[in-house]
């Protein structure tokens, strides 16, 4: 790190504690060319509560906002935080470009296509970084997935894979932070671009920009929650879904998800070229590639993952090990906060750009525009925004044009 880098956070809720707790352990780990001189919450006491913890581990206390323009008026910053939900996403970061400061903003983008392009845009007019705050691809398990597919090329030509999980989840909706999730026009749509976007981002990482969609989407349960002024309100996103990725390299793969099954339940995420399988047992299909998992080939021989770890970690030279894991940092949150103040401070591309993170979105915006279409779509058009039928509505709520 070089230059001084002065922070603000936006939006002090559930995931910015994951990215205070990076912030805190980059400054114990050394990396201190940095500080935090605002927070902002329009609920003012978790502003508040941050700025304190940051107080008790850097010794300087940021000054607290309600309200954004106040924060950006006020200046003295060179980056701003973003982890406010979805349909704030472009309303909070354009200004922020607008005032030529850096953004960080969470996943996925923005609420819909659109709103992804007019980030962007803003960023591009201003000369700007814009960086997506992306962990899953940053831990150890992806990289060395993607390594053992695309540089170690261990399964051969890559085919086919399947992530698809059925079992039964009661997902309670009352916390504050399932409500805005709970409503296809508040929250831009359910799990398949929430948790969604970052299997979508993993995917793309993994095999390369896709090129077409066909899917289905359901909503089977009846769940609701105790909304403040509207009384009971019934979640009307989708809870369950299949749909088949065709990518541009020719991979196919077929992504399930099906919280609403009776009786027997199952996970099976497996990965296939033309020698090998991977199988990812972790049980999850949005955030895999962590834990655990097996290579079969096709004599019948099997390789332990973590074996595939230490010999990624093994072929990488010290310049390439800082780079990944730079301060020694393993986990993803604490990589993507350094990652935004490395590439602040050198004036240098975030890992995950606007880009990045839109090509990704894009392909779960494919899903709900196929899904509700009920055709095949192609992720271009869904970029250059030729279909929008299920972002419609969502665009007029937010105001996008
Ligand atoms: N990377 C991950 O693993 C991960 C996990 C969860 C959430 N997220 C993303 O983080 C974002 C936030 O999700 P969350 O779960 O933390 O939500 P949350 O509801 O817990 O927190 C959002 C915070 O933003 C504040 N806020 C809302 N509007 C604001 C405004 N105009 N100005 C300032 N603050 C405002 C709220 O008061 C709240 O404190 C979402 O986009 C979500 O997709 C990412």
């Amino acid at each position: 790190m070089s230059k001084h880098v002065r922070l603000a956070m936006l939006g002090c809720g559930g995931i910015a504690k994951a990215h205070l707790n990076a912030y805190k352990a980059i400054w114990e780990r050394g990396g201190r060319n940095w500080n935090i001189v605002a927070t902002c919450d329009t609920k003012i006491e978790r502003a508040e509560d941050f700025a304190k913890q940051i107080e008790a581990f850097s010794g300087k206390k940021p000054r607290t906002y309600s309200d954004m323009n106040q924060m950006i008026k006020d200046g003295d910053m060179d980056g701003v935080d973003i982890c406010a939900p979805h349909g704030y996403h472009h309303i909070l970061a354009v200004p922020c470009l607008e005032a030529k400061l850096d953004v960080m903003v969470e996943k996925p983008l923005g609420i819909t296509c659109k709103a992804s392009q007019i980030i962007i845009d803003a960023a591009e007019r201003n000369g700007r970084l814009l960086a997506v705050a992306e962990n899953l691809r940053r831990y150890l398990g992806q990289r060395a997935t993607y390594w053992m597919i695309n540089e170690a090329k261990m399964l051969g030509n890559m085919r086919m894979f399947f992530a698809q999980k059925a079992f039964f989840w009661n997902l309670p909706m009352q916390a504050e932070a399932m409500q805005w999730r709970a409503e296809r026009l508040v929250g831009g749509g359910g799990l398949i671009f929430d948790s969604g976007a970052h299997y979508m981002d993993t995917i793309r990482y993994l095999f390369g920009d896709a090129q077409t969609v066909f899917a289905q989407m359901r909503t089977y349960e009846r769940r609701t929650f105790q909304h403040p002024t509207r009384g009971d309100v019934v979640a009307d996103v989708e809870d369950s879904w299949t749909a088949t990725i065709v990518f541009k390299s020719g991979v196919v793969g077929v992504w399930s998800f099906f919280p609403a099954a009776r009786g027997k339940s199952f996970c099976n995420v497996v990965y296939y070229g033309d020698k090998a399988s991977f199988e990812d047992l972790s049980g999850d299909v949005f955030h895999g590639l962590r834990t655990e998992g097996e290579l079969t080939f096709e004599d019948g021989k099997k390789r332990n993952y973590k074996d595939i770890e230490i010999e990624f970690l093994v072929s990488l030279s010290p310049e390439q090990k800082a780079k990944l894991f730079p301060l020694g940092l393993t986990d993803g949150f604490h990589l993507e906060c350094y990652d935004f103040i490395d590439a602040i401070a050198n004036r240098r591309r975030p890992d995950v750009d606007g880009w990045d993170a839109f090509k990704a979105k894009a392909i779960a915006e494919a899903i709900y525009e196929s899904a509700w279409t009920g055709k095949s779509v192609t992720i271009e058009d869904c970029i250059n925004g030729k279909v929008q039928e299920y972002q419609k509505a969502i665009n007029e709520k937010w105001g996008i044009k």
